[in-house]
């Protein structure tokens, strides 16, 4: 296999990705900035005090629960939760604003979880391209974010989480979002011309890392910050994108037990490569930690990459990072002759289960 050959060639990767994942990842920029006038406009819920907020989805459509938890952790005095369940937490209750996330509308996990916050008197906002869940939101007068369908769930992370950002200010939870949100897009557009499949490899950090992973597994490690919802985005994209094995954690938990594991066995430890996603705010004590856990490992693995994030806000450092995990994912499809798009596992299992 000639990689380098394969990812100077953009017009075959273009060719094997039937679901146009590349193109739905230039889009990123436009996205955001459509994600956040969506969000912006509607009919909000009927709410008391809110005490909590929860996100409840699965896959693509629950990790902008992650990022809102980690974004607003910070900065809103109220927490938010991610629920990836058919059940509700029991704490839920009138006092929740509940996100009921579902890119399909049809996931059934995020089908109960949403009868369940009716059923408790939660104030609630859908957030999908239609399906079953517009439908029974229709039904019952619960406000819906309708966004547009025609791309995999996720690689509409834009559409499934800056919307709640716009109705969490609304609300007066947050502020200031909308100079992040134009900052976010502007520092998108400026990162992408060096990710895109026409920039070369040498400038290309997305086609580097691909590069790197290739007949490895990926091992990508962030911060207690912003960058350990990041490590599990990267993770879930190389899982769905290039259908290979990839796994994530994050400091300074992983040093109190991931770490002690990579004395054996040898053979398996040097195929694995490992990220360090770091971010300005990183807890200077973590920052260390992974300086030195990087040397501890380095010994052992094939080899160890640190992408820091760019960006002024939060929103563009986090999406820096996600941004080339992104790509990285579907050029390294593309090194495994795979079709990004399709995810014919989950189709099958959800086909499977409807059946019984
Ligand atoms: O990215 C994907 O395709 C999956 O992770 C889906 O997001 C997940 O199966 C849930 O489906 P939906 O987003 O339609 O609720």
């Amino acid at each position: 296999m000639n990689i380098e050959a394969v990812l100077k060639d953009p017009q075959a990767m273009y060719n094997v990705d039937s679901m146009n994942m590349f193109r739905a990842l230039w889009g990123l920029p436009e996205q955001c900035a459509d994600a956040w006038r969506l969000g912006t406009q509607g009919p909000l819920p009927v709410a008391g005090a809110i005490s909590n907020v929860l996100v409840t989805g699965l896959g693509g459509s629950a990790i902008g629960g992650d990022l809102l938890r980690v974004y607003s952790a910070g900065k809103m005095a109220v927490p938010v939760a991610v629920n990836r369940d058919y059940v509700l937490p029991a704490y839920v209750d009138r006092s929740t604003l509940v996100f009921v996330v579902s890119y399909s509308g049809n996931t059934e996990e995020t089908l109960s979880a949403y009868e369940e916050a009716r059923n408790r008197g939660c104030p609630i906002v859908a957030l999908t391209t239609g399906g079953k869940l517009k439908e029974l939101a229709d039904r019952d007068g619960v406000p819906v974010i309708t966004v547009p369908g025609g791309l995999a769930p996720r690689a509409a992370t834009g559409y499934l989480f800056i919307p709640t950002l716009a109705v969490l200010e609304r609300l007066g939870l947050l502020s200031g979002l909308e100079a992040e949100v134009r900052e976010l897009v502007e520092h998108l557009e400026e990162i992408r011309e060096n990710l895109k499949p026409e920039a070369s490899l040498e400038d290309n950090l997305a086609k580097q890392l691909a590069r790197d992973f290739y007949n490895r597994i990926p091992v990508i490690w962030g911060g207690s910050g912003t960058t350990g919802v990041v490590a599990q985005r990267f993770k879930g994209q190389i899982n769905e994108n290039a259908k290979a094995p990839a796994y994530w954690n994050v400091f300074p938990e992983l040093n109190h037990n991931e770490l002690v594991g990579f004395e054996v066995p040898k053979e398996l430890l040097e195929k694995l490569y490992v990220v360090i996603l770091k971010d300005e705010e990183d807890h200077p004590r973590v920052k260390i930690r992974m300086e030195i856990t990087r040397g501890i490992v380095a010994k052992a693995v094939s080899g160890v990459t640190e992408i820091k994030s760019s960006g002024q806000g939060v929103l563009a450092r986090m999406y820096s990072l996600i941004y080339v995990g992104d790509y990285a994912s579907v050029y390294l499809a593309a090194l495994y002759g795979i079709d990004p798009g399709p995810v014919r596992i989950i189709d099958y299992l959800k086909a499977e289960l409807a059946g019984r």
